[in-house]
């Protein structure tokens, strides 16, 4: 289905919507026993739409399903085929890269992969390069990008002739909370590095700890999103173990421009339509 085009009032370069962990099981199948993950990217997929038509492209950051199931995976690219515009696909530790390359072979940059057993691509869209990152590996729930990946990335930001955008599922910095920064990503100061050699690097964009946490890598600022489904609960204390909460599914809109980019962390439930400020009332006088 084509959509209007409806750009966003500033001079911008491309606005990216970023939805991520998903946690999907094969259909019928609630998650963890009792989130229905199904309808919930479903709806997150269909907000995004009818919200934001001046999107050019969706990033997927990972944990498309829960135990990797393939009916788990052919949904997913069933869903995302909704948006009309180019999805990018990257894992998270908890899927399959098996799996996950066969369902969405028909994705950009997943049937060829820039990177050797890696699902990793750079996209050029609108004058942004976006890098999406690959951090699986296999069976541990922690991330790494790893020697050949951070080799790839330098050259590829090194050929890119506009700002670059990278996409990751492990926040390549510490969010303070314990039992998620113990499954973190190991090699966050190499990254940093190869960022730092590249100025046109504009933000480092994530998923894995299910909440709005904004942190950086080197001198590049990085944002976690929330889920599309449940999220981790907010627990600073080094006792806390593993715990999820069903606070608001949300996503990311990322808006790109010459020497910034803005992001916005956005809900999926039906909050009502928007309310007017009322005639004679100035905008000031409702904020
Ligand atoms: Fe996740």
């Amino acid at each position: 289905m084509a959509q209007a085009r409806n750009p966003c009032y500033l001079a911008a370069m491309p606005v990216f919507a970023q939805l991520t962990d998903f946690h999907l099981r094969p259909p019928g199948t609630l998650t963890l026993g009792e989130v229905d993950t199904d309808r919930l990217v479903s709806a997150a997929i269909d907000r995004v739409n009818a919200e934001h038509p001046e999107i050019e492209a969706v990033l997927v950051t990972g944990d498309l399903t829960d135990l990797g199931e393939e009916e788990a995976y052919n949904r997913a690219a069933m869903l995302l085929a909704r948006f009309a515009v180019p999805v990018l696909v990257i894992p998270g530790n908890h899927d399959r890269a098996d799996v996950m390359r066969d369902a969405f072979a028909a994705f950009p940059g997943v049937a060829t992969a820039a990177v050797d057993g890696k699902i990793c691509h750079a996209t050029e869209i609108g004058g942004v390069t976006v890098v999406s990152l690959d951090t699986l590996v296999a069976n541990a729930p922690h991330g790494t990008v790893g020697v050949e990946q951070l080799d790839w990335l330098d050259a590829t930001l090194a050929a890119a002739t506009g700002p670059a955008l990278v996409a990751m599922h492990h926040p390549p910095f510490a969010v303070g909370i314990g039992f998620m920064d113990r499954v973190s990503l190991t090699d966050s100061a190499a990254l940093a590095a190869v960022l730092t050699r590249h100025p046109n690097v504009m933000r480092v964009v994530c998923g894995h700890v299910h909440r709005t946490i904004v942190g950086a890598v080197g001198r590049v600022p990085a944002i976690a999103v929330p889920g599309v489904a449940h999220q981790v609960h907010l627990s600073l204390s080094p006792e806390a173990g593993p715990a999820l909460v069903m606070e608001p599914p949300a996503y990311g809109i990322h808006i790109v421009r010459d020497g910034e980019t803005i992001s916005h962390v956005a809900y999926v439930d039906d909050y009502g339509p928007p309310i007017p400020v009322a005639r004679g009332q100035t905008v000031e006088a409702v904020q």
